[in-house]
């Protein structure tokens, strides 16, 4: 029993340590923030910050729960979901999308 309970906490540790801070799964853009969103970036647009979202829901909660949108800054997105892209099996213009929906996220989040 006690090698059972050393065992889960050893588990518990060690997720703990890896994996993002999680949380609910995050909505989709109100068709005006997603609007508003898409003019602030380059090269986005409110289809593919909706599309992005369908694949964050999809993927990102395969592995671990959904990552806190709110707990990574900006400019580490694009890396992690270099690296997570590869992980979820993303084609590039799908990891574009979720950069899309996440960076629109964060601002209209942000704004609340
Ligand atoms: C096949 C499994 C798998 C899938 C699918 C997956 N992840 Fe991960 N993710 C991991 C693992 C394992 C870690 C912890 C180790 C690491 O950072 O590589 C992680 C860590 C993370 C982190 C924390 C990274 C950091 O540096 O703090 C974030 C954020 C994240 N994932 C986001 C995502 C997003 C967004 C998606 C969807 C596109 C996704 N993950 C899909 C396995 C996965």
């Amino acid at each position: 029993m006690k090698k059972l309970f050393a065992f889960v906490l050893a588990v518990a540790a060690a997720s703990a340590a890896c994996g993002p801070k999680t949380g609910a799964a995050p909505a989709p853009l109100t068709p005006e923030a997603a609007t508003t969103a898409a003019a602030r970036r380059p090269g986005s647009t409110p289809t593919s910050i909706a599309a992005g979202h369908d694949t964050f829901i999809a993927n990102c909660n395969r592995c671990h729960g959904y990552p806190l949108l709110s707990a990574i800054p900006d400019e580490k997105w694009p890396s992690i979901l270099d690296e997570m892209a590869e992980k979820a099996k993303l084609t590039p213009e799908a990891k574009r999308q979720v950069l899309d929906f996440v960076l629109a996220a964060r601002a209209s989040d942000a704004k609340q």
